[in-house]
């Protein structure tokens, strides 16, 4: 069987076709990174339109790149949310039309399960019950996933996502949007300790975040230093140092709560190469297993919500005629699954 997965949620149109005995057949990516770096952020009225141009052309792409047409796909997946509402309803309008000309299910993916099912886009995939620290632009947050669509918030943060605190911090130190990754890549060449950021909320109990507090430490920092390259190097590198910190103590702690010893990361922010070494290195301390997707599945893309689309179609999920996004919604509000294995293997 073969899933076609359509991702329009904010500001990349990712496209590709999962078969469940092959896995990954066509990934196609076309990011409006360009188009809003002038704005500083995401511009949802601009994001929408370039959603309309990319989605069609690339779902041909894809179909070409696999060396198929529409009549080889049995279902097609669409994020409904959360996300922005005019970018949702151009994948979920494009994806429930061609369901219907198909004459194949339509499965509405949550963008959020999409990003913690994505390591099971590797050979190395985690076993359920795991813990999930999904950290991306919009979210922050810790979940006990006990299986598919079984999902039990632990913690979240209480302000900023920690991609939003990465995003806004870059801002600062006069990096483009987003600039989490290049914030990243000027922390390689900072020197480590000439600044110390406070680690927030590790003190208190409980698995909730807190990152607005750093951006505006950094915001401070800046002003009173004078500013060259190596002083924003270093401010970059104790920003980090302190965002990593404090997710590897949070993720530590959320095992141990729940004597689970997996843990995933996805989002974005998890593409974070400090994050993947330094939660490696802690979590294995302590017995415990880290998985993660390669970098390209864990930012947005449209594999993850085809793979989401083929498990909830493997257990015979298939929306209504009914179009319906959601800017938010909660992932505890999704209905736990019957897992099947995915391929012949496994
Ligand atoms: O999951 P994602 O692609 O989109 C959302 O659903 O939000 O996450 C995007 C976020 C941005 O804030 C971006 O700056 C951050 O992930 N990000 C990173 C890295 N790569 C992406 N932050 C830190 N280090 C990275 N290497
Ligand atoms: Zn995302």
């Amino acid at each position: 069987m073969r899933v076609l997965g359509i991702e329009t949620s904010c500001d990349e149109t990712g496209i590709a076709i999962y078969d469940d005995q092959v896995g990954l057949l066509a990934n196609q990516l076309y990011s409006q990174v360009k188009l809003h770096a002038d704005y500083g952020g995401v511009v949802p009225e601009l994001a929408s339109r370039d959603h309309i141009r990319k989605t069609i052309p690339l779902i041909k792409v894809a179909l070409q790149q696999a060396g198929l047409t529409g009549s080889d796909i049995d279902a097609v997946a669409y994020t409904a949310g959360p996300g922005l509402i005019g970018a949702l309803l151009v994948g979920a309008t494009i994806g429930r039309s061609l369901a219907f000309a198909w004459r194949v299910p339509a499965i509405a993916i949550h963008h959020m399960e999409g990003h913690l099912l994505a390591p099971m886009l590797e050979e190395n995939r985690p076993e359920f019950p795991f813990v999930a620290l999904l950290v991306s632009g919009g979210h922050t947050q810790l979940i006990n996933v006990m299986a598919i669509g079984q999902y039990q918030l632990l913690g979240e943060s209480i302000d900023d996502a920690v991609g939003e605190a990465f995003d806004k911090t870059a801002k600062l130190l006069g990096l483009d949007y987003p600039g989490g990754p290049a914030l990243s890549l000027m922390a390689q060449r900072g020197q480590v300790g000439r600044f110390v950021f406070p680690r927030p909320m590790i003190d208190r109990p409980g698995l909730d975040f807190s990152f607005s507090g750093l951006k505006t430490f950094a915001a401070n920092t800046i002003r009173n230093n004078n500013m060259d390259q190596q002083t924003a190097s270093d401010i970059a590198r104790a920003f980090e140092d302190a965002v990593v910190d404090t997710l590897v103590i949070k993720c530590k702690r959320a095992l141990e709560q729940t004597g689970i010893k997996r843990l995933v990361m996805a989002g974005g922010v998890s593409a974070n190469r400090t994050l993947r070494a330094k939660m490696a290195e802690s979590i294995t301390k302590i017995g415990g297993q880290v998985f993660y997707a390669r970098p390209e599945f864990c930012t947005d893309n449209g594999a993850m919500i085809a793979l989401a689309g083929m498990i909830r179609l493997k257990n015979g999920v298939s929306d209504s005629l009914d179009i319906t996004v959601k800017a938010r919604w909660p992932l505890a509000d999704l209905s736990p699954l019957t897992f099947t294995s995915l391929h012949k293997s496994t």
